[in-house]
């Protein structure tokens, strides 16, 4: 009686785990069926059923119950679908199956398991609705990665209803449409959001700032309408804030101030409109400001001034007006300005020497006035000055001379700037493009410019040039263009 009782008790313990652990089998022997391309023959050489699955390669098990619980096949070069029997995996936490070839839907069985943290499905083809169970109901999960597809269809509006551990949803570069769930506020823990590059409309929802330990919000290019809700602005974990390329107008909310860990502040390309708010020189982390290509009005505040960490400033192509803050000038950490396509005026603050770090100035259509300041020979850095269309007059200053990594030096459309060119300027050796058309440059065209041996363009045309022609080389043809006109 004892004997039969010990072996039934024994039949008992040991069978369940045996036949778990052929269900796994029988999971990866199925998913490596659903493989038509295996180009690394990893599965093929490694994933035989005479060696336990334990070892397959990219397969981790647990050490006590030896059952799967990680599946790491990133980069493996498969090709083919991903099988509904990865749902029998019952006890596997990590998924990521990333960097291959995979096509079809991401499998609703997906959703069975419960102890899943990490799912990354990244720069595959899959397509389809990502399983509504994946977004509503996983109560482990933390992290879920599928930027790269072609998911479609719209997100769950009940989605983070049972995910409270979510803390990462990248979604980017998808084609997922409608609106983004209000209920998202759910996902409390949630950390870094990513939707951009997706057709999602209509309006951001305030709920979004009540997600309250965001430290990245990436949106952009997107089919986003009406304002940017003041509630996002109250994240102050915020450190990426990506809402550029959509169709977002009204002002820029001015409680901008809270948002005191944020370095990189995109809301570039929208229709936001009225002025820089002036809180924005609270913002002592900012590393890139990009407000440009909206229709913001007034001044530039001088409170830019005081980012001190501040490396891009872009508010070019909006309607700005006054003049140049030379407070920005400050700010010796910038690498970019580009100011360009507004209606600025006033002159180029002479502080300029400043900007060790320079290598973009673009001030270019813009209505400024006065000469170009000799301390733009300090500009060592500099790449790129772009001063075109605008008001300028005076000489080039022969201080231009000593920006030795000078590429472009575009001055074209000022009409007045005007005297000879000084010989050291046309002496600089990486110059690629050199357009000084249609001002009053007067003298001979320095011969020191066949020294610029990368030159790939020059416009000298509709100036008051005297003298012989240097022996442009291969440019020669730009020269008697621009000399005929
Ligand atoms: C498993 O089978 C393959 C061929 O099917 C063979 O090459 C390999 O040596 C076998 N491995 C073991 C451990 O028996
Ligand atoms: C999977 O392996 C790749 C390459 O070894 C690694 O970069 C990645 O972090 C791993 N994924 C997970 C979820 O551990
Ligand atoms: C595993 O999953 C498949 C597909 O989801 C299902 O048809 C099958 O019954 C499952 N097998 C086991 C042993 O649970
Ligand atoms: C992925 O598969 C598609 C269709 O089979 C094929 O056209 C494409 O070249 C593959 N891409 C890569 C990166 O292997
Ligand atoms: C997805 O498919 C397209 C064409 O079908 C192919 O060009 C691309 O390389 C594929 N992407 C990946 C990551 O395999
Ligand atoms: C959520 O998941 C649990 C466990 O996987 C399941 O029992 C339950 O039916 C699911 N609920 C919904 C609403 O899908
Ligand atoms: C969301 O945030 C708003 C404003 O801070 C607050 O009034 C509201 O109670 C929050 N909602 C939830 C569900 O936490
Ligand atoms: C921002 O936070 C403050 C303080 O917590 C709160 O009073 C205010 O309602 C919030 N504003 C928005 C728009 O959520
Ligand atoms: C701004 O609004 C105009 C007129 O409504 C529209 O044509 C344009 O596409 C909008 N631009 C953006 C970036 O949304
Ligand atoms: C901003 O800079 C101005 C000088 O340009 C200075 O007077 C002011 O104290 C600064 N404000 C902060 C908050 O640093
Ligand atoms: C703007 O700049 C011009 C020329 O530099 C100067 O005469 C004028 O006073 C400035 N205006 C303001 C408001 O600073
Ligand atoms: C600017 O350059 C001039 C001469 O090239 C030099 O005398 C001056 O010290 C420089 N200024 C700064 C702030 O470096």
């Amino acid at each position: 009686m004892l004997l039969i009782a010990l072996n039934i008790f024994f039949t008992l313990t040991s069978s369940a785990p045996l036949a778990d652990f052929a269900t796994d089998q029988d999971a990866l022997l199925a998913f490596k069926n659903a493989i038509t391309v295996d180009s690394n023959v990893v599965l093929s050489n490694s994933w035989l059923t005479n060696t336990s699955i334990c070892d397959w390669v990219g397969v981790s098990c647990g050490i006590k119950h030896h059952r799967v619980t990680a599946l790491n096949l990133s980069n493996f070069g498969l090709h083919g679908n991903l099988s509904p029997h990865l749902g029998n995996l019952t006890f596997l936490q990590s998924l990521d199956v990333s960097s291959n070839n995979f096509t079809g839907v991401l499998p609703t069985e997906l959703s069975k398991l419960h102890r899943l943290k990490h799912v990354n499905a990244a720069s595959n083809n899959f397509s389809g609705e990502i399983p509504r169970g994946i977004l509503t109901n996983m109560s482990a999960l933390e992290e879920i990665v599928f930027n790269y597809n072609k998911l479609s269809g719209q997100l769950p509006i009940d989605m983070c209803n049972n995910t409270p551990k979510l803390k990462t949803l990248f979604l980017k570069e998808n084609q997922i449409h409608g609106k983004i769930p209000t209920s998202i506020y759910k996902c409390s823990e949630m950390e870094e959001l990513s939707l951009s590059v997706n057709q999602f409309s209509g309006n951001i929802p305030t709920e979004i700032g009540n997600l309250s330990m965001l430290t990245i919000l990436s949106i952009y290019d997107n089919h986003l309408q009406g304002n940017i809700p003041s509630s996002i602005f109250n994240i102050s974990s915020l450190e990426l804030l990506y809402l550029g390329r959509n169709s977002l107008s009204g002002s820029i909310p001015t409680n901008l101030d809270n948002l005191v860990n944020l370095k990189e502040l995109y809301l570039n390309t929208n229709n936001l409109t009225d002025w820089v708010p002036k809180q924005i020189g609270q913002l002592t982390s900012l590393k890139y400001l990009s407000l440009h290509e909206n229709i913001l009005t007034g001044h530039i505040p001088k409170q830019i001034g005081n980012l001190s960490a501040l490396q891009a400033l872009d508010l070019s192509s909006n309607k700005l007006a006054g003049n140049i803050s030379s407070s920005i000038f400050n700010v010796s950490s910038l690498r970019f300005i580009y100011l360009g396509n507004n209606n600025l005026s006033g002159s180029i603050p002479v502080n300029l020497d400043n900007l060790l770090n320079l290598q973009v100035l673009s001030l270019k259509s813009n209505n400024i006035i006065g000469s170009i300041p000799k301390q733009v020979g300090n500009l060592t850095s500099l790449l790129l000055l772009d001063l075109a269309y605008n008001k300028l007059t005076g000489e080039l200053p022969k201080e231009l001379g000593n920006v030795a990594e000078l590429e472009l030096l575009a001055t074209p459309f000022n009409d007045f700037l005007s005297g000879p060119i000084h010989f050291s300027i046309f002496n600089l050796s990486n110059l690629k493009i050199v357009d000084l058309q249609q001002n009053h440059f007067s003298g001979e065209i320095p011969i020191s410019i066949t020294n610029a041996s990368q030159l790939i363009a020059i416009e000298l045309n509709r100036n008051s040039f005297t003298g012989p022609i240097p022996d442009f080389g291969a440019l020669s043809i730009f020269y008697e263009e621009a000399n005929s006109s």
